[in-house]
Formats: structure tokens, sequence, C-alpha cells
């Protein structure tokens, strides 16, 4: 079997995205994730995004590439690109959470911490802590 790797990454809406154009977005991911063995996360608040990403190598390559070219975002950061052993979610082709109220704290402290610090080290285990909140 080829590698199973993880990939977590940030960026922004270049304009604030409706419920519908969120919902469409998830349609046609979901139906292509699943397609191509594809599961993860997207978490959006207020035009920012965070999602992970995970399957075989060259599908999280492929469809990084699209996600990176897709012209609706911008500030994408790559937060953490790792081999895996097993999925942590393997039952969303992609699931997704709108952030907002109590659950928002940790992601827009995130964010804020995320803008203003050097320190790489530590990011990308907050980012997956994060994401794995949302897990259920
Ligand atoms: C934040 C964000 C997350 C996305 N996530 C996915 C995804 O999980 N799966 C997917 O197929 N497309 C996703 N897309 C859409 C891709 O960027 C791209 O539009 C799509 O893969 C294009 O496919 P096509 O060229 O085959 O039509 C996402 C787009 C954005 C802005």
């Amino acid at each position: 079997m080829n590698d199973l790797v993880q990939l977590i990454y940030v960026s922004s809406a270049k304009c604030l995205m409706t419920e519908q154009e969120l919902v469409d977005l998830l349609k046609a991911a979901r139906v292509a994730n699943l397609s191509h063995g594809i599961t993860g996360l997207l978490l959006y608040n207020d035009g920012n995004f965070m999602q992970v990403i995970e399957g075989e190598r060259c599908d999280v390559d492929q469809l990084f590439k699209n996600i990176e070219g897709d012209v609706s975002h911008t500030g994408i950061i790559v937060l953490l690109k790792d081999k895996i052993i097993s999925r942590d979610f393997s039952k969303w082709a992609m699931g997704f959470r709108n952030i907002s109220g109590k659950e928002l704290e940790g992601f827009s402290r995130f964010l804020e911490y995320h803008s203003s610090d050097s320190d790489n080290v530590i990011l990308p285990g907050k980012a997956k802590a994060i994401l794995m909140s949302f897990r259920g």
C-alpha cells in the first residue's frame, strides 16, 4: 500500500462565504473525496479555514494542488504534512463545522497566536488538537 499522509493547512476566504456557498463547496468536495479515498475535516469561522485532509500520498498531493490553485481563498499555510499509520477522520469524506459561539474560543485564539508567532514548532500540534476536538 502507498503511504498514508495527513496534511493540515489554514487559509482565508477572499470574500466571506455564504451558507449556500459553503454547502456547495462541501457537496462537491465530499463526492470527489469519496472517489479518491480522501477523509478529513474543514473548519470555517468568519472567513478563516482550517482543514485536515488525509489519504494516500498521491491523492492528498493532487487534491492539495487543486486547493492551492483555488482562487476563492488566499494565504494558504501548510502547518503539517505527516506520514500516518491510520486515519484520524476515517468517518468523514469531509466533515464540516461552521464555528461560532463558545467553540470559537480555541480556534480564534489559535489564529491570533498563529499570525503573531514565529515559533512553528508547536503550531502543528495545536492545530491538530483543535481539529481533533471536533471529531466527537
Ligand atoms: C477551503 C477549501 C477546501 C476545499 N476542500 C476540498 C476537498 O476536501 N475536496 C475537494 O475535492 N475539493 C475541495 N476544495 C475545492 C478545490 O479547491 C477545487 O476547487 C476542486 O478540487 C476542483 O476540482 P475540479 O478542478 O476537478 O473541478 C476546497 C476548496 C476550498 C476553498
